[in-house]
């Protein structure tokens, strides 16, 4: 299938794997690249180094397109972006701030760079200062969220920019597929579906409780503070978020000791499986997904799908 997207990156369908915090290793982001999607590796605080282990490892695993994920509030940017200028990496995505003071090394180093925005305004900035493209990202999704939805965003965001838009947030089928399509994206990204894929390296327990939620059990933690994070209601969050209330009307309005509660967390989800104390961050979709499956799969399947829905109005 082509779209501007498909062309820009070399894939062969428009799924973008999100990148994920301590899960969007080399095994998920080779798997989902060898599937004909885009694989996105996480890489967080990483330094240049750690970085470099990480793409040399996809690299030995698929010889398709994928991206590196860069963090921009990584205290190691400098160096990291010093590594990605001189390394085989194509495709950057960004998250958590602007990627402009970055942009003229990446860009005349040839690689194509896609931000996450959560808002018109952001995308038409990422657009004045170069972006290939934008992932759209509504407040559905899993992990750090903006305020608002998919499908109010991608159409708005459709019509401010030139640029592609990949939409992301809430995502996980192909009817989902066809929606953002229909909005204008030209591609979508996923990054719930793929905590219940096989080749995710995440404990058991984790899958689980993705495969296992029902449509009302996510909620948003920070909302009080401004650093919204969505995830799978359990203890943490329920002290999180009175924690969180009583601090902020406390007159000290000494906020630390919700770090205390968080520092850790999505470890603990990802490796151990708490399903108590660990920051299990997931979309709203997880109530959809109902089994483990592997990348090739959910990309074969998601397009199946879709390819069916878009027929249904073939003669309207
Ligand atoms: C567990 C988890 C961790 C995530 N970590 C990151 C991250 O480190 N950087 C980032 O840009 N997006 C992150 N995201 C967002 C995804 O890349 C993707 O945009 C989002 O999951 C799409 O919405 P969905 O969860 O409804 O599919 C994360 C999402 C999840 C579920």
């Amino acid at each position: 299938m082509k779209t501007r997207v498909t062309e820009l990156l070399g894939i062969e369908y428009p799924i973008f794997q999100g990148a994920m915090a301590h899960i969007s290793d080399a095994d998920l982001v080779s798997a989902v690249s060898n599937a004909g999607g885009l694989g996105i590796l996480d890489t967080g605080g990483d330094n240049a180094k750690q970085i470099q282990a990480k793409v040399e490892e996809t690299l030995k695993k698929t010889n398709k397109p994928f991206a590196v994920n860069l963090y921009l509030m990584n205290p190691h940017i400098e160096e990291v972006v010093d590594y990605l200028v001189e390394s085989n990496v194509r495709v950057v995505t960004t998250g958590a701030g602007t990627p402009k003071k970055w942009m003229p090394k990446l860009k005349k180093a040839g690689i194509i760079v896609i931000p996450v925005v959560p808002t018109v305004r952001i995308a038409q900035k990422m657009q004045e200062i170069h972006a290939d493209a934008v992932i759209v990202e509504g407040m559905e999704a899993g992990g750090h969220i903006g305020k608002l939805t998919t499908m109010t965003l991608v159409p708005q965001v459709v019509d401010a920019v030139e640029i592609p838009v990949i939409a992301a947030g809430g995502i996980a089928d192909g009817r989902g597929m066809a929606a953002a399509m229909m909005l204008g994206a030209e591609a979508i990204q996923m990054g719930t579906r793929f905590i219940a894929a096989t080749e995710t390296n995440v404990h058991a327990g984790f899958k689980e409780k993705v495969i296992n939620a029902g449509d009302t059990e996510t909620v948003i933690t920070g909302n009080i503070v401004g650093h919204s994070v969505r995830l799978l209601r359990n203890q943490l969050t329920t002290d999180y978020i009175l924690l969180e209330k009583n601090l902020v009307s406390d007159e000290a309005n000494d906020l630390s000791p919700l770090d205390a509660l968080t520092t850790g967390s999505l470890k603990r989800a990802v490796e151990d499986g708490d399903a108590i104390r660990g920051s299990m961050m997931a979309g709203q979709i997880s109530g959809l997904i109902q089994d483990e499956k592997t990348c090739q799969e959910i990309i074969s399947d998601v397009m199946e799908e879709f390819k069916a829905v878009i027929q249904k109005y073939k003669t309207v």
